[in-house]
């Protein structure tokens, strides 16, 4: 049968999902799927689970939709109300998207529109890091900082700066430590904003914990808080986007809580709704909230699906789990027992240069060869090669190229759902190792 769906990749052949329970996903074979990285790290409770389920036949027998510019609704209340209860620091609102870019796209907006609105027009500059993922919208796309992603786009994005990732594996140089390296890559933000002229710069934006680019990079001790006092000392407002390592990935709640810093503004998604309904959300501070208030009174943007009751009900539904059923030690326990079960399978593999991660959020940088670090030719696509045998064997990973620099290097991420158990976390390793041997296999021998 002919397919009318404009695919992600025109030469795949996918098979049709047809059904979810826990950590599995079934095909329409009959085929079962271990959800090693809840797609794209977001079924974070897992498929099919009760309480959410029923958190929405409840909203739909309610009301499914009520447009923002005439209603508020309760679900996007109690929501509100529930980040902002456990969000620390000074966020005090929450304006709900329907994803990841979108909240990008607003903080941006928000951040241009609040100097504005202070009497600082001529801050518009925005700083973030190389390697870094921050969406595919325009806006978003030209704040990322992967290569790979921006080059055909290149001139139709806005004009962005880009300073160096935190990014120990490969930059940290062999006579600094941890922390010096943290302060130099770190204190570049510095230099720049100082090249631009502070009155310039607006925003700097960054993901507490790398994701999909980096493959699970933390950054190192203090760097997040020498990134805080710099964006202090220059009126810079800090955006954290914890689209991907944000509600409880990385063991909290917010990913930014194990920096002991706060932001002024975070973007959260796709865990938010745990796969359940599509949404995301930008999250300011009072300050920035107040200065839209008392001058123009509204915020210029929007968007047709804006808090939409469905899935503010599902996301509501999420994070009553996830606060209220154990769920973050689940995540921190069961993180434990991935980072052990990965450092003993492949801390000593010929071809796994590292292991890094918190919590749930594990990635495996893939090298030729592990004293030089040097990655395999990207002709060899490994990590496509990966991704393939893997599913073939019935595990769901993420695999990515372009780790390096956006065109070398392969890892694979890994973000099961919070629920995964020991047993699973064992079964998941056994079938990444097979899966990781063949497909290099495979590839050296297709070269
Ligand atoms: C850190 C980060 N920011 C933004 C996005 C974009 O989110 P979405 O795909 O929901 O638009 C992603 C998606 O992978 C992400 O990982």
């Amino acid at each position: 049968m002919v397919s009318h769906i404009f695919p992600r990749h025109t030469h795949d052949e996918l098979p049709t999902a047809s059904g979810g329970e826990g950590c599995f996903i079934f095909d329409q074979a009959g085929k079962k799927y271990l959800d090693a990285s809840g797609g794209a790290a977001v079924s974070c409770l897992g498929h099919s689970h009760p309480k959410i389920i029923s958190a929405l036949h409840k909203q739909l027998d309610v009301l499914a939709y009520a447009h923002t510019s005439f209603f508020t609704s309760e679900p996007a209340e109690r929501l509100a109300t529930k980040l902002i209860n456990n969000a620390a620091g000074d966020l005090s609102q929450v304006y709900l998207v329907s994803g990841g870019s979108e909240a990008i796209e607003a903080a941006l907006k928000l951040a241009r529109q609040y100097f504005i609105e202070i009497g600082q027009p001529s801050k518009k500059e925005v700083i973030a890091r190389r390697q870094s993922y921050h969406g595919n919208t325009l806006g978003a796309l030209a704040v990322g900082g992967n290569e790979w992603r921006r080059s055909k786009f290149e001139p139709i994005l806005i004009d962005t700066h880009h300073i160096a990732p935190c990014y120990a594996y490969r930059e940290k140089y062999d006579n600094e430590t941890e922390f010096e390296f943290g302060q130099r890559v770190a204190n570049e933000l510095e230099t720049t904003i100082e090249k631009l002229g502070s009155q310039n710069v607006m925003a700097f934006v960054a993901e507490p914990v790398v994701g999909a680019t980096l493959g699970a990079v933390p950054a190192v001790d203090g760097y997040f808080k020498t990134i805080r006092e710099i964006c202090n000392r220059n009126g810079v407002l800090l955006i954290l986007d914890e689209v991907m390592c944000g509600m409880g990935r990385t063991g909290t709640l917010f990913a930014y809580e194990q920096e002991g810093i706060a932001p002024d503004i975070v973007c959260i998604a796709k865990g938010l709704g745990a796969g359940y309904q599509p949404i995301g959300a930008t999250i300011c501070t009072d300050k920035i909230y107040e200065a839209i208030k008392s001058g123009s009174g509204f915020f210029q943007h929007g968007h047709t699906y804006l808090g939409h009751p469905m899935a503010a009900a599902a996301a509501d539904a999420v994070i009553d789990v996830l606060l209220n059923d154990n769920i973050l030690t689940n995540v921190n326990n069961t993180g434990d027992h991935l980072k052990d079960t990965l450092h003993t399978k492949f801390a000593q593999h010929v071809h796994v240069g590292d292991i890094r991660g918190r919590g749930l959020f594990y990635g495996l940088e893939i090298v030729q060869d592990r004293e030089s670090k040097e990655p395999f030719p990207s002709s060899y696509g490994i990590a496509r090669k990966i991704k393939s045998v893997a599913k073939d064997k019935g595990l769901l990973c993420y695999p990515m190229s372009g780790t390096v620099d956006g065109k070398k290097g392969d890892h694979v991420l890994l973000a099961p759902p919070y629920i995964i158990n020991d047993m699973e976390i064992n079964n998941l390793s056994t079938l990444l190792a097979e899966s990781l041997d063949e497909a290099i296999e495979s590839c050296k021998v297709r070269v």
